[in-house]
């Protein structure tokens, strides 16, 4: 049985190995493919694998023989379902591979905007510490965690790590979600969306885009915010209204930001974020540890023996 991986190369940049999905079907890897080769390159194969390249009913009309399309993500707004649907293509995705590897990002943006360990570190290698008259010098205020009130906005498999190593911070834990089960979470107080975006300390955002979150921080809630607060965003980038967001940067009304995510990925050059005052931003990252990742390819191998095998799992469609 013939297969195509479309776009390998983040999952796979050379540190892992295909040879478990090679060993199921012969196989056809490329690290990216432009929409116009779509077509061409899966053309005979009945196993097509994306990441982020779009597969609508035109590629799937153009493919006749197509009958599994495997995503190597959890997201999976890049296939039409309902075209899927019609011609009895299965989809399947790989959820929660990445839940440890996101909540550690989020400390590592949380430590930098309240410790700045890169930024001192950088200060010191350019010999600010070798001329300093003081045995210890700081550039931006050093902010202890514990004590700190964080608000998550949604609690599923990211927002519940990060508000247990919130805990372990001794930290105070504030969640806004749309469906709230407080039990089993005695140390967590589920609040409404004004409370949460008033009374954080650190805002972290781990609910999915949709219609109801797209622009879920807008200038009203960032005026409802500290200006002593600090916001983190590893969900999506549409989650946050960047022009909005820049203007309170720059204008003190919030007192920094820690982004892994941005609207457009990558971003244009003008993207206001980029020239924002304290605005840390990673390059879409957070999930992209090796063990992360080697989950990642794992689970794609099982999906693809799953299908093989007439009982296919992590069924989208
Ligand atoms: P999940 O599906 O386990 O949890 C989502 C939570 O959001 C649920 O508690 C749900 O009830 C809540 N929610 C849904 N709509 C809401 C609304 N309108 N208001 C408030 N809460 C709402 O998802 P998981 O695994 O925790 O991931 C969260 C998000 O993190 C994903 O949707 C994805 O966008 C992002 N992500 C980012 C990665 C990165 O590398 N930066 C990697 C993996 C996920």
């Amino acid at each position: 049985m013939k297969s195509t991986v479309l776009d390998g190369y983040t999952l796979n940049p050379g540190d892992l190995d295909w040879s478990g999905l090679q060993s199921l079907a012969d196989c056809s890897i490329f690290d990216r493919t432009l929409p116009e080769q779509v077509v061409q390159r899966a053309q005979g194969s009945e196993i097509v694998l994306t990441n982020k390249v779009v597969l609508s009913e035109a590629e799937m009309a153009a493919l006749p023989g197509l009958r599994y399309i495997g995503v190597l993500a959890t997201g999976v707004n890049v296939i039409d379902l309902d075209a899927a649907r019609k011609r009895d293509i299965i989809v399947t995705n790989v959820p929660a591979y990445s839940t440890p590897s996101v909540a550690q990002h989020v400390f590592a943006l949380m430590l930098e905007l309240t410790r700045g360990v890169g930024r001192h570190s950088r200060l010191v290698h350019a010999g600010h510490w070798v001329n300093s008259p003081d045995f210890a010098f700081w550039d931006s205020p050093q902010i202890e965690l514990a004590g700190q009130t964080v608000g998550l906005i949604g609690f599923g498999g990211i927002g519940q790590s990060v508000a247990r190593i919130a805990r372990a911070f001794d930290m105070r834990v504030l969640v806004h979600t749309r469906t709230p089960d407080p039990q089993g979470w005695p140390q967590v107080e589920f609040v409404s969306l004004d409370e949460v975006f008033s009374q954080a300390d650190i805002l972290s955002l781990h609910c999915p885009l949709t219609e109801d979150t797209d622009h879920l921080v807008n200038a009203r809630r960032l005026a409802m915010m500290k200006p002593s607060a600090f916001l983190i965003n590893t969900g999506r980038g549409p989650l946050i209204d960047e022009i909005a967001l820049a203007k309170a940067l720059d204008a003190e009304a919030l007192a920094g930001a820690g982004l892994d995510v941005l609207s457009k990925e990558p971003p244009a050059a003008d993207n206001p974020l980029l020239a924002a005052k304290n605005c840390l931003i990673t390059p879409h990252l957070a999930w992209a540890t090796r063990a992360a990742r080697q989950r990642l390819m794992d689970t794609v191998v099982a999906n693809v023996r799953a299908f093989l095998s007439g009982s296919p799992q992590n069924l989208v469609s």
